[in-house]
């Protein structure tokens, strides 16, 4: 568990499942399909390789995130801050949690989707050191395009030099 002033960060309850798709439903998805249900939420709370990560102001759910590991990156789907609760460096704090367990798991990346006309989680992203590396123009639901982005973790560590026996030339 990780506090600030104010905040705590924490993997979120069963009794948070519900709360976090309808505020994905609401401030991520609104336009589109609704994918990200009550059951898909729950199922990556369940998942060793997701985490749906809360931030609580007092006991009240402000915000959340929802992040897959893979081997060399992980993969940010889902991001969202209640309207009321933004601009207090939530969502910064969110992020720094999952860049620092990602960090800790060996992985070099983290990688997201944004709608590309989602001009404020794109100021959001820019101002963490995500970079945009693509535009797909019908990744949502086939019609809404997004922008690609990805904030390297690690510089490559340099190949450790490996002992060699000394030539002896006869
Ligand atoms: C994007 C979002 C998660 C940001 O959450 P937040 O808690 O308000 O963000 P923070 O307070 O941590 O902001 C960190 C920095 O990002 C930048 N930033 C955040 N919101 C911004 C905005 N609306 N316009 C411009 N820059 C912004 C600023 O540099 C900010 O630092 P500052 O407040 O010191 O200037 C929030 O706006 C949100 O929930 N939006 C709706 C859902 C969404 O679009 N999610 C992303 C796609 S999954």
């Amino acid at each position: 568990m990780t506090s600030h002033p104010g905040v705590t960060l924490e993997p979120a309850r069963c009794a948070d499942v519900h709360a976090i798709a309808l505020m994905s439903r609401d401030l991520i998805e609104h336009g589109l399909n609704w994918r990200w249900t009550p059951a898909r939420v729950a199922m990556h709370q369940r998942r060793a390789d997701s985490i749906v990560l809360a931030a609580r102001l007092g006991r009240a759910l402000a915000g959340f995130a929802i992040m897959q590991f893979g081997e060399e990156r992980a993969h940010l789907s889902l991001l969202a801050v209640h309207a009321g609760a933004r601009r207090r460096g939530i969502g910064r704090r969110l992020v720094a949690w999952l860049e620092a367990s990602a960090g800790t798991a060996g992985i070099q990346a983290i990688s997201l989707e944004v709608r590309a006309r989602n001009g404020e989680a794109l100021a959001f992203y820019r101002a963490l050191g995500y970079e945009e590396i693509a535009v797909s123009p019908r990744y949502y639901d086939g019609r809404v395009a997004a922008v690609r982005m990805l904030h390297i973790l690690h510089l490559a560590q340099p190949p450790v030099p490996v002992w060699q026996p000394p030539r002896i030339d006869a």
